[in-house]
């Protein structure tokens, strides 16, 4: 057992939908999440400053706050750096995400499933690999959503809604019947806080598909196999004083590189359970990291 905390990763506020799923699965887990707000979107940049930026970011978790495993709750990042972190950090359990495409050709009855996700993630290798797998299962349509996460990170209500009509109609036709897309894969970890607005355009039968559950389900195998799972909460009802909540092991700590009230705000309107307020993190320290 071990009460180190897990890290949680992402360009900006779109992993919140994967610290949701954590928190649903591991409430007894510490977590510390990272948003690199200072350099987001990661979806338009490019393989290698995603890369660099996602190595730079994982090291500082491991080497500032001793992170017992790491989720890398970025499609992009994982894309462009996860096999990298393979190498870097060899004995960390790390999970990643990727486009749910084997649960979408699972549930889909027309064989026509939507992929929304960012321009990088769609030119990924990783991602290529794992389309061209299923290619002959169903008909897949790609709608590279430049702009979106920006938007979401803003929280430009305006700009979410023409962008979200404008990747819908992208996508094709949706609804139930033959020839229809009948499936959407949201492919960035952002677009789950946008599914309403999506939902104006698809319509109420469409079937949606995160990664946030199957993600968390992973991050307990992988805590569970290396032995490092926190106390149950049995335990811990044992053995921690109520009162002091120095002691909650449960905390989740923010940190950002850019300004940490952006953070904070997104924080309260997305996650389920609170959070300590965002610190900002030092640059410098980074790059000296
Ligand atoms: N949330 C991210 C993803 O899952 C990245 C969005 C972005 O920074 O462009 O791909």
């Amino acid at each position: 057992m071990s009460d180190r905390p897990v890290g949680v990763f992402d360009s900006g506020i779109g992993g919140f939908s994967v610290l949701n799923a954590l928190q649903a699965e591991l409430p007894n887990e510490r977590f510390v999440y990272f948003a690199d707000t200072a350099h987001a979107p990661y979806g338009e940049r490019g393989d290698d400053y995603v890369a660099t930026r996602t190595r730079a970011v994982t090291r500082h978790l491991v080497d500032a706050h001793d992170i017992k495993a790491m989720v890398v709750a970025c499609n992009t990042a994982t894309a462009a750096a996860i096999h990298l972190l393979r190498v870097d950090h060899a004995a960390l359990p790390l999970v990643g995400v990727e486009p749910a495409l084997k649960p979408a050709v699972a549930i889909s009855r027309t064989r026509r499933i939507a992929v929304l996700a960012t321009r990088g993630t769609l030119a990924s290798a990783k991602f290529n690999a794992l389309l061209a797998s299923l290619a002959a299962q169903a008909d897949f349509s790609l709608v590279p959503c430049d702009g979106l996460a920006a938007a979401i990170e803003a929280n430009d209500a305006a700009g979410i809604a023409s962008l979200c009509a404008r990747y819908a109609a992208a996508a094709g036709t949706f609804g139930i019947a033959a020839g229809e897309v009948d499936t959407l894969v949201l492919g960035c970890t952002h677009y789950p806080f946008v599914a309403e607005q999506l939902r104006a355009s698809t319509g109420a039968e469409v079937h949606y598909i995160d990664t946030g559950a199957p993600v968390a389900q992973q991050t307990r195998r992988l805590l569970a196999a290396s032995q490092q799972l926190a106390v149950s909460a049995t335990r811990q009802e044992d053995t921690a004083d109520a009162t002091d909540t120095t002691r909650d092991t449960r905390t989740t700590l923010l940190l950002a590189s850019g300004h940490p009230s952006q953070l904070d705000a997104a924080a309260s309107r997305w996650l389920l359970r609170s959070a300590a307020p965002a610190a900002v993190f030092s640059a410098a320290a980074m790059a000296a990291a």
